[in-house]
């Protein structure tokens, strides 16, 4: 990317998913500090994202200010910064945000610099009210370029993520508009269904991102309860194989020692995090088994394989899946454990595994 940032898909948490517009001041500092407690920063998760839900009115002058909840906006960037992680904030380009507060509608400029005074390093600016903002391909572009200037114009790196639910094939546009993430779908939700039509339907639909523009299928939702530990793990895997950016969004203060482990595999991170960036996709079906490939920086490639069905299923992986002329021993990212290239690989219902082949690893 010209500006170098988001080189890989960003990584952090957001306030959304677990909390809506139940923040404040206090649940955002403790956020960080579970973050930095429960060594969530250290394998990668830095940015913390306060969603809709921090804005009160303008003042005299028209600047933005937060709301009770939050009487120092400057101060809490600071406590944030201080642990070695980065802000993000939240806005929306009509007169209200998707939750009623105020939006950015006739202040992009004067918002887009307070933003940078208080310290913000991640802006992400939504879609709501302004039906004119929706009402085709030129306006949605515009009114992202808008913002996308006026970061850009204010000095201060800030990645800039794009909440338009994939539309008007924003992959083709999003870098032009200066964004470096953009959503590929509607909200996710806690279960299955909804993660799994994002993840194997819906993100896979547009053109493959990379370095400096990543397709955003939304933010995490391991860690608050509505899956299984196998469908949480697939969320992961679908989420890391496609390059996605990694938001979680739950209470880190109760996370679990499974979400733990989901969320925190260095080896299923590393995919994610491949310098090469490449999106990876579907390259093999089999009734309900699915066979996904990514590949690596290091030369190899990474490959998943996904259940879709509620009965256990195996499969015997080829050389072609790999993209290679033979089969290595194989390392499973998930248990840890070695496979032989021959035996097959079962697979629990709505599960997934992620292999390597053995040779290729560091
Ligand atoms: C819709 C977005 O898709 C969500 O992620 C969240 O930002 C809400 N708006 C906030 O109102």
């Amino acid at each position: 990317a010209p500006d170098g940032l988001a080189a890989t898909p960003p990584m952090g948490w957001s306030s959304w998913n677990a909390f809506a517009d139940r923040i404040d001041d206090a649940t955002i500092r403790a956020m960080a500090d579970a973050m930095v407690a429960r060594g969530l920063r250290d394998v990668g998760y830095t940015h913390i994202n306060i969603d809709d839900g921090w804005q009160g009115k303008r003042d005299a002058a028209g600047v933005l200010q937060p709301n009770a909840k939050f009487p120092d906006m400057k101060a809490l960037s600071d406590y944030v910064h201080a642990r070695g992680l980065k802000l993000g904030l939240y806005t929306s380009p009509g007169p209200k945000t998707c939750a009623g507060y105020e939006g950015s509608y006739g202040h992009v400029e004067q918002d887009a610099k307070t933003f940078a005074d208080w310290g913000v390093d991640y802006v992400k600016y939504d879609l709501c009210s302004g039906e004119w903002f929706y009402a085709d391909a030129d306006s949605v572009q515009r009114t992202y370029y808008q913002m996308g200037a006026a970061l850009r114009a204010t000095g201060r790196p800030m990645i800039y993520s794009l909440c338009e639910y994939g539309r008007f094939a924003v992959s083709s546009w999003g870098r032009q508009v200066g964004g470096h993430l953009w959503r590929t779908t509607g909200d996710i939700t806690d279960d299955y269904k909804t993660m799994s039509d994002i993840g194997f339907v819906r993100n896979p639909k547009f053109a493959p991102a990379g370095p400096g523009g990543w397709n955003d299928p939304d933010m995490l939702e391991v860690g608050n309860g509505g899956m299984t530990d196998d469908e949480y793990r697939t969320h992961m895997t679908l989420w890391a194989m496609q390059a996605a950016p990694l938001i979680m969004g739950h209470d880190l203060r109760k996370t679990t020692a499974s979400a733990m482990r989901i969320l925190t595999n260095r080896a299923v991170l590393a995919i994610d995090q491949d310098a090469l960036g490449v999106q990876g996709r579907r390259v093999r079906a089999d009734g309900q088994v699915e066979i996904w490939r990514k590949e690596l920086a290091n030369g190899s490639a990474a490959v998943a394989v996904f259940n879709r069905g509620t009965a256990a299923a195996s499969v015997t992986l080829t050389a072609a899946d790999f993209g290679t002329r033979t089969v290595g021993q194989l390392n499973e990212l998930w248990s840890g454990r070695k496979v032989q290239p021959t035996s097959a690989v079962t697979i629990a219902p709505h599960g997934s595994s992620v292999l390597l082949m053995k040779a290729k690893l560091q």
